[in-house]
């Protein structure tokens, strides 16, 4: 079992979207039991909110439930998790700020390494429109797959 970590900025768009598209692609793909999401901000703007209405709308487009509570990215997160997952390069730096040694700067990843699009950020649709937040679906659906890949090392 992998334990991936999902982190934007305020955990309430993209991240609990992305930790929702790629536990759905582990149902899809029967391997939802080597695999555990969840997601986190590295802002502590919205702990303990739902979801953006616009993920959770564009997420049940697509069928998936999204049940999150925002919570703040935490040092101990690297003790939890085999993977940390940045949405955009300036999470990926902050996360990188509070890491503590090269094991645990190791797990930092960002969401688009593997895109065969190209690497960039996810970029933040907290103040766009629901078209926004359909190309954070897109671009999460395109990277499960080889984000998953390399984590569990295996063509799939
Ligand atoms: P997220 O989007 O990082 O994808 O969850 C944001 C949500 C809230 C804020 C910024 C980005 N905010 O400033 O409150």
């Amino acid at each position: 079992m992998k334990r991936i970590l999902f982190v934007c900025l305020g955990n309430i768009c993209r991240s609990p979207l992305a930790a929702g598209v790629v536990k759905a692609y582990g149902y899809k793909k029967n391997i939802s039991d080597l695999i555990y999401c969840d997601s986190a901000g590295t802002a502590g703007y919205h702990v303990g909110a739902p979801p953006d209405h616009r993920s959770i709308q564009i997420a049940n487009n697509h069928g998936i439930e999204l049940i999150h509570r925002g919570r703040k990215f935490s040092k101990a997160d690297f003790t939890n998790f085999d993977y940390i997952i940045a949405m955009d390069r300036t999470n990926y730096e902050d996360m990188l700020t509070l890491a503590n040694s090269s094991a645990e700067k190791s797990k930092l990843l960002e969401f688009r390494a593997f895109d065969p699009e190209g690497p960039g950020d996810v970029p933040d649709p907290y103040y766009g429109s629901l078209a926004d937040f359909e190309m954070v679906y897109q671009l999460c659906e395109r990277n499960a797959a080889p984000l998953i890949k390399f984590i569990l090392n295996e063509p799939i």
